[in-house]
């Protein structure tokens, strides 16, 4: 059966998609395909493996219903219309698990750099100003004893919650749906809502899927109603945040920073203010970008198209519901 891939594949990857006795064929073109890009090589595929942002939408899954699986090459799948998918019995497949730990990392490193001013103080350094040593101006703030809110405790926010826990002994507050009862038990996390998140949270992180609920839900009534000695945090999406919203709490004192591994729109525009702004630290969405977790990304994203070239349930499924659906007698 054939294979659509929207990236170069490394050689092993490949192979253990050919030796199962597929064709393979890839997107090798440093640049996005565009919508009828995608449509065009997916009409003569039984399935795609999506690296990336690729729109997945209602067009997309009118023309290829034909498809037996889409295995996505990350968790978040705020691309695909999953209600259309599943109307279709279309399985879609992603990486659970595997990037928590390296995402979480990545929200670590984004609080440190901005409570210590890290990434203004490296351009300061470029531009020739490290002189004359004034031991109270431009400071950071301590971590130690802080309070972490986490927006949407999931696998990822409980990586950072330990971390922060075990590093800082920071007391952990969250703003889920529901429960999380593993956080409670093992680290005395407290469910809150949303505003006492935002009043309380010393450093707020977000860790939630984008989703009509959370689309733009960190706006200036939100920043409003933070510590303006709070920074806050996103590693997960950045139409979670409004990001004039943001640069304009950060300017007026609202907030004390703001730490982004994603923006919107992506890439984010050179000349944004945001990043002129001592307190702020963007990195170019890099929360799995480790050799070991996008080796194991890759992994799961193969064993979810070998599955359903197979016609076997998807080991890792955003929409189990299609298995469901299915006529027994089908
Ligand atoms: C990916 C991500 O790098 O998994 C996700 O949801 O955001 C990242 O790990 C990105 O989606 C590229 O596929």
């Amino acid at each position: 059966m054939n294979i659509f891939v929207t990236r170069a594949l490394p050689d092993r990857f490949r192979r253990a998609l050919t030796e199962a006795g597929h064709t393979v064929s890839e997107w090798t073109e440093k640049r996005d395909l565009s919508a009828q890009e995608l449509m065009a090589a997916c009409l003569v595929a039984d399935a795609l493996f999506s690296v990336g942002k690729n729109a997945i939408d209602c067009a997309f899954l009118d023309a290829c219903s034909h498809l037996r699986v889409i295995a996505l090459c990350s968790v978040g799948y705020d691309n695909v219309d999953i209600g259309e998918a599943t109307r279709r019995g279309i399985p879609i497949g992603n990486t659970p698990g595997v990037l928590s730990k390296a995402t979480a990392d990545t929200a670590f490193l984004l609080m440190q750099s901005v409570a210590r001013k890290a990434f203004h103080k490296h351009k300061e350094i470029l531009r020739g100003h490290w002189g004359f040593f004034d031991p109270m101006s431009d400071l950071g703030i301590e971590l130690r004893g802080k309070t972490l809110g986490i927006f949407g405790l999931g696998r990822i926010g409980m990586e950072l919650a330990r971390s922060c826990r075990s590093a800082f002994d920071m007391p952990v507050i969250y703003h889920n749906r529901g429960h999380n009862e593993e956080a409670e038990k093992e680290l005395g996390a407290q469910r809150v809502t949303f505003d006492e998140l935002l009043r309380q949270s010393d450093v707020l992180s977000v860790h939630a899927n984008l989703s009509k609920e959370t689309t733009g839900i960190f706006n200036r009534d939100a920043f409003s109603r933070m510590k303006t000695s709070s920074i806050f945090i996103n590693t997960a999406r950045g139409a979670i945040h409004h990001e004039s919203d943001l640069y304009r709490a950060l300017e007026e004192g609202l907030i004390w920073g703001a730490g982004l591994d994603v923006t919107h729109p992506e890439p984010m525009d050179p000349s944004h203010p945001l990043l002129q702004m001592p307190n702020v630290a963007v990195l170019p969405h890099i929360g799995s970008a480790t050799l070991e977790t996008r080796t194991a990304m890759m992994e799961l994203t193969v064993e979810n198209i070998l599955a359903g070239l197979d016609g076997r349930r998807l080991p890792y499924c955003v929409n189990p519901q299609v298995y469901d659906q299915r006529d027994p007698l089908g």
